[in-house]
């Protein structure tokens, strides 16, 4: 029906005859001229109607009104040097239209593009808000950075292998969406959180490379970041160190940021999961943000020194400052919205400390301060923190797991609030994850999940000292967004019987759960490494926003429902029957 989209015409086409298709956008009408401006995908092209030119279908164009679907031809002209539009990408031309027609009509738009209608309208009619162009272009780059993934892994030999959707649990840290099957009444199958086992089986099986862009499911509670549903590029390789994978998967992230975005990343930085904690107290660092964390316990070692009476030199404590740089002045008002927010972490107080110039030169605390610390304390914690006249400090004490938590926070809140994020991209490894952490009943978990391999072969210390391992695991973070995720793999029955006895896995649940997968590592498991990247995560940062849901075409809510489809939704009871499902009314059970 069409010759070109309305986005694509330019100067090139100036003379041609051509036909368009699209919604109107608007309508200007000045009695023997309409304007009408029509979108596509594309973009949008100015199209004129004079009366002269068409008469016979002057009267159709006077009558349409915005987000009518229409066809038009006519030649492309240029606008001549006073009407260009530099606002629009086909501003130097336009269409002398000699016909139009009506394709569909279309009601008023029950929400308008410029975000001025209720959230939940937008995502009622989500199909009418795809056609505003911001959302129509992230669309079009998820294709783009789709084709260039599959295009990428092709090269490097990967297969594409699809895996199942309706199987066995896959334990990802989030519960199981369930499916009841109708033949084998009060049995369910699982939808995966991930295919890890299936990758890992593909590996058994030999086929050695293998990717796969697919949709993982995860009943979580929902973040600006996180969806229930949502797609990972899934890779695993057999023969391979973790090393050659990661090498391998940062060339497919430079290779999308540059085709993307033009931007050269190099080569990506890595760091230890405990220096990421200790100097940014988070496992995902923003490094646009350049503030660290310094620690300073150990300057008040020979001292008896009491912080909000706190015993500082106790190895159980931490004492650690964030030196905010460049004269920055925090008024009242901010430090006690700082301190609101270290509330939340369990810390009532902060010290915020102001370096100025003394009149002897020397650097120092200004005003009350000077009188918390001694002279030596204050020498050593300025020499530490490299603080200049003019920039301040804030001290925080307390336990190690605290002081931590409560810094990283404030670190990312400062670096909002003064801007010192600039517009770049950071990507960096965090690696050497602890095996196991501790839940708040002391139970062992696993860090990343339980497939994951020790970072050296140490049956005897795992058994005996389980929390102290560190896996062989990397996570990568562009800009403080964990992208994506992966580890050596466990290729050993022992080994992966031992990680399942530590955490806490009956021998009953090991066989009903696992039983077919530890079954496999006995028939010469190649050893293996992989990760999976959030598809959904990587489009957000290329298309500049912070909202996953911009990125997915039918994203559901916070509360996990699709305002489109009204799902959930209850289901026949006669089709509940039919799965052996019966709903138990009474609460009290
Ligand atoms: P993990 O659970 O870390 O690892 O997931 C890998 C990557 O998937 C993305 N992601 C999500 N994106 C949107 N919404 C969610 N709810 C969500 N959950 C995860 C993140 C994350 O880094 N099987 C392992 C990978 C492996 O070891 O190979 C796994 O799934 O970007």
């Amino acid at each position: 029906m069409r010759t070109i989209y309305c986005g694509q015409i330019n100067t090139v086409h100036i003379g041609k005859k051509i036909t368009v298709c699209g919604w109107v956008n608007s309508v200007r009408n000045f009695g023997n001229m309409i304007f009408i401006e029509i979108r596509d995908r594309e973009g949008i092209v100015q199209v004129l109607f004079e009366y002269n030119n068409s008469k016979n279908i002057f009267e159709l164009v006077s009558e349409v009104r915005n987000e009518f679907c229409v066809q038009v031809t006519g030649i492309v002209r240029s606008r001549g040097e006073k009407n260009i539009n530099l606002k629009m990408k086909t501003g130097k031309i336009e269409i002398l239209a000699d016909f139009f027609k009506v394709i569909n009509k279309s009601k008023p738009l029950p929400l308008d593009f410029h975000q001025h209608s209720k959230e939940e309208t937008y995502l009622k009619y989500r199909y009418l808000d795809l056609r505003r162009p911001e959302f129509t272009k992230r669309l079009i780059s998820r294709s783009k950075i789709t084709h260039l993934i599959r295009n990428f892994m092709q090269r490097e030999g990967f297969l594409d292998i699809e895996t199942p959707i309706l199987t066995k649990t896959t334990p990802e840290g989030a519960r199981d969406y369930l499916v009841p099957s109708r033949i084998h009444k009060g049995k369910f199958y699982s939808l995966p959180q991930s295919p890890q086992l299936f990758k890992q089986l593909l590996m058994i099986g030999g086929l050695d490379r293998y990717y796969q862009i697919v949709k993982c499911f995860r009943d979580e509670d929902l973040r600006s970041d996180r969806q229930q549903e949502f797609t990972q590029i899934d890779i695993e390789s057999s023969f391979v160190t973790s090393n050659q994978i990661r090498a391998t998967t940062e060339r497919l992230i430079r290779d999308i940021w540059q085709n993307i975005k033009g931007i050269e990343l190099g080569k990506f930085p890595e760091i230890t999961f405990h220096e990421a904690m200790r100097r940014y107290g988070s496992d995902k660092p923003d490094l646009r943000n350049p503030m660290q964390i310094i620690d300073i316990n150990d300057l008040f070692k020979n001292s008896d020194f009491k912080l909000f009476g706190m015993k500082v030199n106790n190895i159980k404590n931490r004492t650690a400052t964030i030196c905010i740089p460049n004269g920055t002045k925090l008024s009242r008002k901010q430090i006690d919205e700082y301190e609101n927010l270290i509330k939340k972490y369990g810390i009532e107080k902060l010290i915020y400390i102001k370096i100025n110039k003394h009149e002897d030169g020397s650097i120092g605390f200004q005003g009350s301060t000077t009188k918390i610390f001694d002279k030596d304390i204050t020498e050593n914690i300025i020499a530490r923190t490299n603080a200049k006249d003019g920039d301040s400090l804030i001290i925080i004490a307390n336990s190690i797991e605290k002081t931590t938590n409560a810094l990283g926070a404030l670190r990312i809140k400062l670096g909002k609030d003064l801007k010192l994020s600039n517009n770049i991209f950071t990507p960096v490894w965090v690696i050497d994850f602890p095996m196991f952490t501790e839940d708040d009943k002391g139970y062992l978990c696993a860090t990343h999940h339980p497939f994951t391999a020790p970072k050296f072969n140490c049956l005897e210390k795992l058994r005996t000292e389980p929390i102290s391992v560190i896996s062989n695991s990397y996570d990568l973070v562009i800009n403080g967004y964990e992208i994506g995720s992966g580890s050596a793999r466990i290729d050993d029955f022992t080994v992966q019987k031992a990680v399942f006895d530590i955490l806490s896995i009956s021998e009953h649940e090991q066989k009903i759960k696992f039983g077919f997968f530890l079954e496999a590592l006995k028939f010469g498991t190649p050893p293996h490494a992989g990760i999976a990247f959030g598809l959904d995560r990587i489009v957000m940062l290329l298309t500049d926003t912070t909202n996953i849901r911009d990125v997915i075409a039918f994203p559901k809510t916070t509360a996990g429902s699709c305002l489109m489809t009204s799902t959930p939704a209850e289901i026949e009871p006669n089709s509940l029957l039919e799965l052996g499902i019966q709903i138990i009314e009474n609460k009290s059970y």
